[in-house]
């Protein structure tokens, strides 16, 4: 039995973009990232009580794990949680793949144990749900959550959980002001009602609802995330430009005001830090609270822009 609860702080880091080469224009995000601004970011984060840090295996094939565990080495393994991913479709050809994968990850982590391990996808609920509860009698890992899945397929990993005493602790999709199908699905509602963690990822939709990035300053060119945002620009600039405004009433940016958009909806945001300013921001954002009518505006004007954001990898959740 998982016998600790899940206690986590009200915002996650994400490190899917520390995967990346770190050079301008390269990879799926393009940013420039340097060993000095992730040590930075992790001593910033670490010393605000923004302890849980998100990755994936897949996020450049172990670059950013490893990039992970360097920017925490001055710090001991208890002062903060890893959360990393299984992720099916790279599941090698042993016995006991997700076995496998996990001491992958463990030894690109530095570390003996993650406190929340997921499973990416829904590929095969019922095999891959099922080889989480050896690592769970491990202690490898100490929670387990799913990523991606529906109300149905989250169903049915908890039952396959539940036969052994464990459950699904904590659920991961993609959620934002542009992408609220977990919302319209019943998912955060399920969530909710099951005192399951409900994360929340691409809140700022990898940069697009920052106000930083526009029709004349695109995404960087040859990125992955520059084909599947920069031809909607145009269509966010009200929305940013209501965010921009209702963040400069309250000394917050844009990228403030959806992080405390994500966080009055009940959701714990999961953001993609790549400066150390961006911790800064996630510090703002949890005093920028919003008001009823302000999400109900945003939320309107976020429909208005008729973009979706569905990522290649996501299934429709309804
Ligand atoms: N389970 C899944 O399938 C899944 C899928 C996607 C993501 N995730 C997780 O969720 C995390 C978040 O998603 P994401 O990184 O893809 O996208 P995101 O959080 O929506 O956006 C991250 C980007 O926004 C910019 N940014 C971050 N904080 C900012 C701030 N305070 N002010 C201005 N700009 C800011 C950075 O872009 P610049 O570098 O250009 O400044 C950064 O790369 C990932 O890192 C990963 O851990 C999980």
């Amino acid at each position: 039995m998982t016998n600790d609860p899940l206690v986590t702080p009200p915002v996650a880091l994400g490190t899917w973009a520390w995967g990346d080469s770190g050079q301008a224009g390269n990879g799926y995000f393009g940013s420039r990232l340097t060993e000095a601004d992730l040590h930075e970011i992790a001593e910033k984060a670490m010393t605000s009580g923004l302890t849980l840090w998100d990755t994936a295996t897949v996020y450049g094939m172990g670059r950013s794990e490893r990039a992970l565990a360097r920017a925490l080495t001055q710090f001991d393994r208890g002062e903060y949680q890893l959360s990393t991913k299984f992720t099916p479709q790279i599941a090698g050809a042993g016995d006991d793949p997700i076995a496998d994968a996990l001491e992958q990850s463990l030894t690109n982590l530095g570390t003996d144990y993650v406190d929340l391990y997921w499973i990416h996808n829904p590929a095969d609920v019922e095999r891959w749900t099922q080889s989480l509860i050896p690592l769970l009698e491990s202690g490898k890992v100490r929670h387990v959550g799913v990523s991606n899945h529906d109300l149905d397929e989250i169903a049915r990993a908890d039952r396959i959980l539940g036969r052994a005493g464990y459950r699904v602790e904590a659920v991961q999709n993609h959620y934002s002001l542009l992408y609220r199908s977990s919302e319209e699905a019943g998912i955060i509602d399920h969530c909710r009602a099951n005192g399951v963690r409900f994360f929340s990822y691409m809140v700022l939709e990898q940069g697009a609802l920052t106000g930083r990035y526009g029709p004349q300053s695109p995404m960087p060119a040859g990125s992955v995330r520059a084909a599947a945002y920069n031809d909607v620009l145009p269509n966010l600039q009200a929305l940013t430009d209501r965010m921009t405004a209702l963040g400069a009433a309250r000394g917050a940016s844009p990228a403030d005001i959806a992080t405390a958009w994500a966080v009055a909806k009940g959701t714990t945001p999961i953001i993609g830090v790549t400066k150390p300013g961006h911790v800064d921001g996630l510090l703002r954002a949890g005093g920028a609270e919003l008001t009823d009518g302000e999400i109900a505006e945003l939320e309107s004007l976020a429909d208005a822009t008729g973009v979706d954001t569905r990522g290649g990898w996501e299934h429709a959740m309804q």
